[in-house]
């Protein structure tokens, strides 16, 4: 059903790959809402992934652009405002990649070469595009910035490796950047911090199936899923959230406020007895 929330808005969205990714979900429903967009990858995630697809659902321009270079990424706003005829009222950042996660380097054994990109591509990128956004003047007055976290940036989660640092800083990034640019524009930066979701950056992680099955018996509502996810960015982006800003906010069906469940525990007890 669609409410019409982002009637006349304009925006970017950064991250959609294939129909499984949080980014895709988001374009949709922008696209249902009313909100019209361009929609951002790399060269090579445009070539290998289905962003073709999106692009003609939506009736959105794909401008490539690899998000740790400044170049391209102004690339994008300056292209976006020109086919948009205007400047932009919401930005999403859905984008993550550690290549020791994929390459099973273990946290006591980073490659540091990994760590930095990990870094650039998960985290400063997040702020790369909020300072290329301000520098260019290209966000309205009560515009919304999003990013997509994950709750190891405050407890550890096995195996997520060099990712919980990113987002750590991802959510750092929006709160030092949040005050400035809410402050001087009365732009919001927030980000999501959501369940395990089998997307492609998600199944990354060996072993998401179980954890996916463990945070589900955890939840009380169970886990939140990408389109869900996705009418939560709406809720963000649109003027219903207007003084919601430099935030950290848990989507994730209560996980993060819980310790022990009963499902968990009656899980956790057959594993005992089996012992
Ligand atoms: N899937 C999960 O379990 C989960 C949970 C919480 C948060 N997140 C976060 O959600 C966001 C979106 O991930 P997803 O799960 O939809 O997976 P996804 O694989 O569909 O999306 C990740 C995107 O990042 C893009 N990307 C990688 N390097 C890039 C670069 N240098 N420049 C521009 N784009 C680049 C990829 O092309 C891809 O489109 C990520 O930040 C991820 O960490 C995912």
């Amino acid at each position: 059903m669609s409410y019409n929330l982002l009637k006349g808005k304009k925006g970017i969205i950064f991250g959609a790959l294939d129909e499984k990714s949080i980014a895709w979900n988001v374009a949709l429903k922008a696209h249902e809402e009313g909100a019209v967009f361009t929609l951002s990858n790399t060269p090579l995630a445009i070539r290998f992934g289905n962003l073709k697809e999106l692009s003609e659902k939506c009736g959105s321009e794909i401008i490539p652009a690899d998000a740790t270079h400044i170049n391209e990424l102004e690339d994008v706003f300056r292209r976006s405002m020109e086919v948009l005829g205007g400047k932009l009222d919401f930005i999403l950042h859905s984008i993550g990649m550690s290549m020791n996660v994929r390459k099973s380097r273990e946290y006591d054994d980073l490659d540091y070469d990994y760590y930095h990109k990990t870094i650039d591509i998960s985290a400063m990128s997040f702020h790369k595009i909020i300072q290329v956004a301000k520098k260019l003047d290209a966000v309205n007055e009560w515009g919304s910035i999003v990013g997509l976290s994950y709750i190891a940036a405050q407890r550890t989660l096995y195996r997520y490796n060099d990712m919980a640092d990113a987002k750590a800083m991802l959510e750092s990034i929006a709160r030092s950047f949040g005050y400035i640019y809410g402050r001087e524009k009365n732009v919001r930066i927030n980000t999501i911090s959501q369940s395990p979701t089998r997307t492609t950056a998600g199944s990354g992680v060996k072993g998401i199936d179980a954890l996916i099955d463990f945070t589900e018996r955890m939840s009380p509502l169970g886990n939140a899923t990408a389109g869900e996810c996705a009418d939560f960015c709406i809720v963000l982006f649109s003027d219903l959230s207007r003084k919601v800003t430099m935030q950290n906010i848990f989507h994730d069906g209560g996980f993060s406020g819980m310790g022990m469940s009963l499902k968990a525990m009656t899980q956790y007890k057959k594993c005992l007895e089996d012992e």
